[in-house]
């Protein structure tokens, strides 16, 4: 192999190695704030978290369709989601408890917010996106890293994985019929999210005359 060649390779390895570094930290801060927040609420607000590292390959291809050359230095200011998180929660209103949680750690810079479950894609796609700094300490010293932070329910997630698919499937010119179609589901999808919010708000509501009931039948008035 042409010398050359694979020095670029290792110079890209190397490269793409801190932005493997920022998701162990936001993994560690997720599960930290999902911990505490159960212990705290009896409620926890993260479903699950799934992380990725885009490929060269997809980089690569990103910065061409923006016309751009390949270079780290293009690749470090023009392409915001080479590190990449989605987390998914039970309900909407967690959406925004997860995001208050990020946004007020000291050591996170939140750089933009896209919250298109305020103002859906008109395709019906719903999440809250943010683009995020993080500080890895290196023996060198910090290096800041961007991360993208997806945040969706799950009903949200269910459907942007089939419209993932659908889109794919034709190659990005989703037929006017099955587009309705997804639109459709999506309004479900939403109308689920905003059910499933009124239900908890029983439960919670049945649950504190429960425990005023208990109460006041031991003699503690509240
Ligand atoms: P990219 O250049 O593709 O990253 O898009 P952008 O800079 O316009 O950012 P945006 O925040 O709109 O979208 C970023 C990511 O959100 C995408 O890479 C997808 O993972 C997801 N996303 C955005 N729109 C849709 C959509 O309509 N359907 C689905 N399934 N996912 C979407
Ligand atoms: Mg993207």
């Amino acid at each position: 192999m042409n010398k050359d060649f694979q020095e670029r390779i290792e110079e890209w390895k190397n490269f793409l190695f801190i932005y493997k570094f920022a998701l162990d930290e936001i993994n560690t801060k997720l599960t930290i704030l999902n911990d505490e927040f159960q212990f705290v609420h009896q409620h926890n607000p993260i479903e699950h978290v799934k992380s990725r590292i885009k490929s060269p390959e997809s980089i690569m291809s990103k910065l061409q369709r923006k016309g751009l050359e390949v270079t780290t230095e293009n690749v470090e200011k023009y392409i915001k989601d080479i590190a990449g998180v989605r987390v998914t929660c039970s309900f909407t209103t967690d959406i925004y408890r997860i995001y208050d949680m990020i946004e007020s750690q000291d050591d996170i810079e939140v750089l933009s917010v896209k919250d298109y479950v305020e103002n859906p894609k008109p395709n019906g796609y719903k999440s809250l996106h943010l683009i995020i700094e993080i500080p890895v300490y290196l023996s060198k010293g910090p290096e800041f890293v961007k991360v993208e932070i997806q945040i969706r329910t799950i009903a949200m997630d269910f459907w942007a994985s089939l419209e993932h698919k659908i889109y794919y499937k034709f190659e990005g010119e989703i037929p006017g019929n099955l587009s309705t179609e997804l639109k459709e589901a999506a309004d479900i999808v939403h109308y689920l999210d905003s059910k499933m919010i009124r239900i908890m708000e029983e439960v919670t509501e049945f649950k504190e005359h429960e425990k005023e009931a208990e109460l006041r039948e031991v003699g503690v008035e509240k």
